[in-house]
């Protein structure tokens, strides 16, 4: 695969325009760098050499056997965690280990934990409400009149995530899965061109996963998504690349069939009995 393209030095990072988020480069059509990346913990590494690049758009999936170095490679890209060496890179020009955890979101890059972290008191619409504030007051932005715009995206959101119907409901009173939606929404409310998302279905019913599938796939084009998931099934369902991570290394990539078919995969990871 091919290295980081583009000029190393002078980078500069730019403000677009009103917008305090900096400018993203995609014109070597990679929305994000990760190159030789290694993270130790008490000479534990957690990530060995991990490289991995993401096209603008596209929708990656990320499976391995627990330990494999999944969710420290998210803490890396978010900057909770700093690697020993390597260099990760949001488009062109942003330099994410320069960044901090709340710059790094405020460029474009927003984070699902596993477990929603909704506001149960409130509605969906105001979670979504509130998710847009970003750093502004929630109890100002409560207050405060929407423009037409700001509905007009709240409509949006509510459409995609598919909880129209229920904008009104208590966050509180949602199925598991609903939540895990909202909290997808309450993420596009700030149109991340990145969305990392650690094991969407894990606890969902059959149903809600099919619908968190159809979700993430049509995200995909106008985000890059990149999505860890045990579930075999669900990653068949929604995968074009998949990368398989093993001891914090790329251990194969390509096609759901290409890499169930890889012998060094089945041996390490699809042969155990369940992951
Ligand atoms: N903060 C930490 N301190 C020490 N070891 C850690 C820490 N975070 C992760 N690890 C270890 O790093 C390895 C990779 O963990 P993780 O990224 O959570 O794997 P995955 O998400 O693929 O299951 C595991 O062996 C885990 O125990
Ligand atoms: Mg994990």
């Amino acid at each position: 695969m091919a290295g980081r393209f583009g000029g190393a030095f002078g980078r500069v990072l730019q403000r677009r325009g009103s917008s305090s988020a900096p400018s993203l480069d995609l014109t070597h059509n990679i929305i994000l760098y990760v190159e030789g990346v290694t993270v130790s913990f008490d000479g534990f590494r957690a990530l060995n050499d991990l490289s991995l690049y993401v096209a603008p758009g596209e929708l990656r999936c990320i499976i391995g056997p627990n330990g494999a170095g999944k969710t420290t490679m998210m803490d890396v890209i978010t900057g909770k965690t700093r690697p020993d060496t390597g260099s990760v890179w949001f488009g062109q020009t942003l330099d994410l280990l320069t960044l901090g955890e709340p710059e790094i979101a405020q460029a474009g890059i927003g984070r699902k934990f596993q477990k929603p972290t909704v506001f149960s008191e409130h509605s969906v619409f105001e979670n979504l409400e509130l998710a847009m504030a970003g750093d502004k007051s929630v109890w100002k932005m409560l207050f405060a009149r929407l423009t037409p715009e700001q509905l007009t995206r709240i409509d949006e959101v509510l459409e995609t995530i598919g909880l129209k119907d229920h904008r009104s409901a208590r966050a509180g009173s949602l199925s598991h899965g609903q939540k895990q939606w909202l909290e997808i929404g309450m993420l596009l409310m700030q149109d991340p061109a990145l969305l990392l998302v650690d094991e969407p279905v894990a606890g969902m019913t059959p149903q809600e996963t099919e619908r968190t599938a159809e979700l993430l796939t049509s995200l995909a084009g106008k985000h890059s998504v990149v999505v860890v998931e045990h579930d075999m099934n669900f990653v068949r369902s929604i995968a074009r690349t998949v990368t398989v991570l093993h001891q914090g290394s790329v251990l194969a990539e390509g096609t759901i069939d290409e890499v169930q078919n890889d012998p060094k995969v089945i041996e390490v990871y699809l042969g155990e009995p369940r992951c």
